[in-house]
């Protein structure tokens, strides 16, 4: 069944360089623009079709294509403009639970996009690396580097140490140890931590823990991004950005 999904997505891979080319070409003040980025761009580098119960059914037509961004496009557009304000200082991007790397491709063009001068990206996950990320390290115009490894590993430890990622999303264990591992593996060195699931029925422990950490981290300013849809049933996904103070 996995290896299914490998076999798909390396049909796809050609997706990997019209999203970093759809970002390069956005007009600039594009970035600001969230309705723009909800209706028109997200929608358009391709949504997952896993879980669709959790999906809004309007958005039918993008499921099953491109990226495969595993993300609701009115909380990614939210979270992209707050990064355009806040992310041009980010020198080393690290993303704990990368699955297919969608989320992860985006992320480190759109730092690239507003103004930062990023060195390196790190995904983090235990799976073999995929297609997408494959393609992703092959045309990157920077560094990007693949831990095939848990958050929880010697050498993912070690390399956390070493690289020092000024921005990391954390999207790996949901477990409550999971979660409160990896917060706390980067919580003295990051200057932006950003948790998946803040907002999510399906997802407890990331939303017990987001609700303790936000009271918690007093050196920490907290930004939401949980809009969700009607036509879903429930609240599903949520990201929750803090910025060192
Ligand atoms: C929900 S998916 C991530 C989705 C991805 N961030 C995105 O936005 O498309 C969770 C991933 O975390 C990985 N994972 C689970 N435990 C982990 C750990 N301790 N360290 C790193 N990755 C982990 C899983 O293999 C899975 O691929």
């Amino acid at each position: 069944m996995e290896d299914d999904r490998y076999t798909y997505y390396a049909t796809l891979v050609h997706h990997v360089r019209s999203t970093i080319e759809a970002i390069q070409n956005l007009e600039y003040s594009k970035c600001f623009d969230r309705d723009y980025l909800e209706h028109t761009l997200i929608p358009a580098l391709g949504l997952n079709n896993e879980y669709l119960s959790q999906q809004p059914k309007e958005l039918g037509p993008y499921y099953g294509t491109g990226l495969h961004l595993w993300q609701y496009p009115s909380q990614l557009a939210d979270y992209l403009v707050w990064l355009s304000l806040n992310g041009k200082g980010v020198k080393r991007y690290m993303e704990i639970g990368c699955r297919w790397g969608g989320t992860f491709i985006v992320v480190s063009e759109w730092l690239k996009k507003i103004g930062a001068e990023l060195e390196l990206s790190i995904a983090v996950d235990p799976v073999d690396a995929t297609p997408f990320i494959k393609e992703y390290i092959a045309i990157s115009s920077t560094p990007v580097v693949y831990l095939n490894d848990y958050s929880t590993s010697k050498s993912v430890i070690e390399y956390q140490r070493m690289a020092k990622p000024d921005m990391v999303f954390i999207d790996g264990d949901h477990s409550m140890p999971g979660v409160m591992f990896d917060h706390g593996l980067v919580r003295r060195s990051a200057n932006i931590i950003v948790h998946h699931d803040i907002a999510s029925f399906a997802c407890p422990p990331t939303v017990a823990f987001w609700n303790y950490a936000r009271e918690a981290e007093e050196n920490f300013e907290c930004f939401e991004f949980v809009s969700q849809y009607e036509s879903v049933a429930g609240n599903f996904l949520g990201i929750g950005a803090m910025k060192r103070i």
